[in-house]
């Protein structure tokens, strides 16, 4: 089996850390096509766009994509984000954000909590406008049965394919009666395809209050758009947060994989870049692909150097970006 993978370094430290993920990617037993492809700040200075159709396609037509980072430019009149851009482009209707315990004293045991964010509509709609005297400014929050159903549908498909026993659909219903109203009745009747897992609802401000008390109860967390933003950033905190922490992008068509941190603009260059949130989001990529063994390999060997405190110095360590991807090789 030879994979297709379309890499985006994108700016700041993005070329560092997906440079690294390519060496402990071809480090397995499993034979890749790289190819690399332009995003963000740097191609826009190259070519005019932060995102040219010649990506977006490539993305497309790969297997999936891993993704660095970019850098968002002081105001620039026709520039727009590339990872926005991307999302709704290619329909990646799915963010998914993985928290799960690491042997480090930032983080909290005992927490294997899969957060399911709607990445399309919500609160995000783009649907915007401000009234002619400017005193008053509306956003529509969209909610559709279509983009319900299939969000729904993928946090009950990933707890089930992972072996998980519950899905808590978070929610605001009481108050948003409209559109968390549909978005819960859609979830009550997905939930009846789905008898092995039980369905809890909860609302958004007790899950923020919940995950602060007793994150390891959850196993999923299903939610709209801006809810699933705020809840997913919260988390990762409780888990060794932005060195760590790492998402996917996922459509009918087409994945993207990425690192949750930005181009962190200061560490390019001196080495620090932790690489480490990478490598989880190649691991996500594996198990997407459907390589399971390689997954938990590369998982493994990334968790066993942060117990040796074989780190960057963000997690307390002093190793550089290519001598922790080493680590890692030299493990797998
Ligand atoms: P950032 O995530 O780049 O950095 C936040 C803090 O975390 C900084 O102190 C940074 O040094 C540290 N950090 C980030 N990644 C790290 C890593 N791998 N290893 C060690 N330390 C790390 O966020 P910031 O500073 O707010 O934004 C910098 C640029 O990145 C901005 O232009 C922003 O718009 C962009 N950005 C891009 C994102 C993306 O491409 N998905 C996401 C977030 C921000
Ligand atoms: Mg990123």
């Amino acid at each position: 089996m030879n994979y297709r993978i379309c890499l985006l370094p994108g700016d700041g430290i993005g070329p560092e850390v997906i440079a690294a993920a390519k060496d402990v990617l071809t480090a397995l037993p499993i034979e890749w096509d790289f190819t690399e492809y332009g995003i963000g700040f740097g191609e826009y200075q190259r070519s005019g766009s932060p995102l040219p159709d010649s990506t977006l396609q490539a993305i497309r037509q790969a297997d999936a994509a891993l993704f660095g980072a970019v850098t968002t430019p002081p105001n620039i009149p026709n520039y727009f984000s590339p990872v926005v851009r991307m999302r709704q482009s290619l329909d990646l209707y799915a963010n998914l954000r993985p928290n799960r315990s690491i042997q480090h004293p930032s983080s909290r045991p005992s927490i294997d909590l899969l957060i399911v964010r709607e990445n399309t509509e919500g609160l995000y709609s783009g649907i915007e406008h401000t009234d002619e005297d400017g005193n008053r400014a509306v956003t529509e929050r969209v909610i559709t049965r279509k983009g319900s159903e299939r969000i729904i549908h993928k946090a009950f498909d990933m707890a089930r394919q992972q072996g998980r026993k519950s899905v808590h659909v978070v929610h605001k219903a009481n108050v948003l009666r409209q559109t968390d109203g549909l978005f819960r009745a859609v979830a009550l009747e997905v939930a009846q395809d789905y008898s092995d897992i039980s369905m809890n609802e909860m609302l958004v401000d007790t899950c923020a209050m919940e995950l602060v008390r007793a994150p390891e109860q959850f196993e999923v967390i299903v939610t709209t758009n801006l809810f699933g933003d705020i809840l997913s950033d919260e988390a990762c905190m409780f888990v060794g947060g932005l060195g760590v922490a790492a998402s996917g992008n996922i459509g009918a068509d087409a994945a993207v994989f990425e690192p949750v941190h930005g181009s962190a603009p200061t560490l390019v260059g001196t080495g620090k870049a932790n690489p480490v949130a990478t490598f989880f989001a190649a691991v996500m990529m594996l198990d997407h692909l459907g390589e399971t063994e390689s997954a938990g390999r590369l998982r493994k060997a990334v968790e066993s150097c942060i117990a040796n405190n074989e780190t960057t110095p963000d997690l307390g360590g002093s190793l550089t970006t290519s001598e922790v991807t080493k680590k890692v090789i030299q493990k797998l």
